[in-house]
């Protein structure tokens, strides 16, 4: 009996690839080609079920260019690459991986606001350059963590990651702006105080982003925003590219209308806007905040295993609309 067609969209780890390709017929792009999306709908016609990450894009055109289509497993939890209605409205499953990468994410939220704080990478450069030539009172002297206030925009599983480390590991106050707020003990147990966004951008030390994109959300800091906080603030965005007006914090950056920036997520990335690339006071990092091997491959484990499950079982793990299964 032939086996299912699947794409697998962008390079795995060989072992999960393995496991698909005992039970299904695998396209694969081992080379890590990244598609076109023309090349992407080519690739996608025939098949019954695709894993991608973050940079595929499925949306109305490519569905109907692909009518046996039954399930898209993203390798990421944002899924801001899926028309999710239009994934419905065709009956496909869209499936993400949350939860496995929870932790990991966190861990690098922390390490970029520290790194962005206590200007690790700037000082790093200047060593490198070899203009150290000797101590000074005020050398890189960069902003407080510990005891300090962090402002999360975005209060998640990621968000609530970030909050226990901030309150529990560092002493600092937190306060947080979500869509709805917490139910009361999970804000106890994060030592999270609710703030209005304007009230969290003139408070916070430190402002940190974790909201998924959408276009509710799509510069959800700008030039307005970012003169709303304190001149020694830092921003960080562990997000999503968008939710940053990248061209107006990078001209903050340039004013010092804040001190410094953390940014892990580019609105066009892997483009990166070039005054970002120009300026001092920023930490730059290729969207990696869940890299430990051990997270990207549960993430990969949990996309394949969604495909499998659905596909052969007609079961879900971590489906994002599952009304198309009624
Ligand atoms: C990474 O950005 C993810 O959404 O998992």
């Amino acid at each position: 009996m032939s086996k299912p067609s699947i794409l697998v969209a962008r390079a795995i780890f060989p072992e999960v690839l393995a496991q698909l390709q005992q039970v299904f017929d695998v396209d694969h792009n081992q080379d890590d080609v990244v598609m076109t999306h023309a090349e992407l709908r080519a690739r996608m016609q025939g098949k019954v079920g695709a894993l991608t990450t973050g940079s595929e894009r499925i949306d109305g055109p490519l569905l109907n260019a692909c009518p046996g289509l039954k399930i898209v497993a993203n390798m990421a939890v944002g899924y801001n690459n899926f028309d999710v209605d239009a994934m419905t409205k065709a009956g496909v499953l869209a499936t993400n991986t949350p939860d496995v990468l929870t932790e990991t994410t966190a861990d690098f939220g922390f390490a970029l606001l520290m790194a962005t704080a206590r200007r690790v990478t700037e000082s790093e450069h200047y060593l490198r350059a070899g203009q150290w030539s000797k101590w000074s009172y005020d050398m890189f002297a960069g902003a407080e963590v510990h005891g300090s206030t962090v402002g999360i925009i975005g209060m998640g599983r990621i968000g609530q990651g970030i909050a226990r480390r901030a309150a529990h590991g560092f002493g600092m106050q937190v306060l947080y702006h979500n869509r709805s707020r917490l139910a009361p003990e999970l804000e106890a147990e994060c030592k999270a105080r609710y703030v209005d966004k304007g009230t969290l951008l003139r408070e916070a030390d430190h402002v940190v982003l974790v909201v998924p994109y959408s276009a509710a959300s799509h510069h959800t800091i700008g030039a307005a925003e970012l003169a709303q906080m304190k001149p020694t603030a830092t921003l960080i965005n562990i997000a999503r590219g968008g939710i940053v007006d990248d061209a107006a914090l990078a001209q903050a950056l340039k004013d010092r209308r804040i001190a410094a920036a953390g940014l892990d997520v580019f609105e066009g990335e892997p483009k990166v806007h070039p005054d970002l690339l120009t300026v001092p006071n920023v930490v730059l990092t290729p969207h990696i905040a869940s890299a430990t091997i051990k997270t990207r491959m549960a993430m990969a484990q949990l996309a394949a295993d969604n495909l499998m499950d659905y596909l052969l079982r007609g079961q879900t793990r971590t489906p994002i609309n599952p009304e198309v299964l009624q």
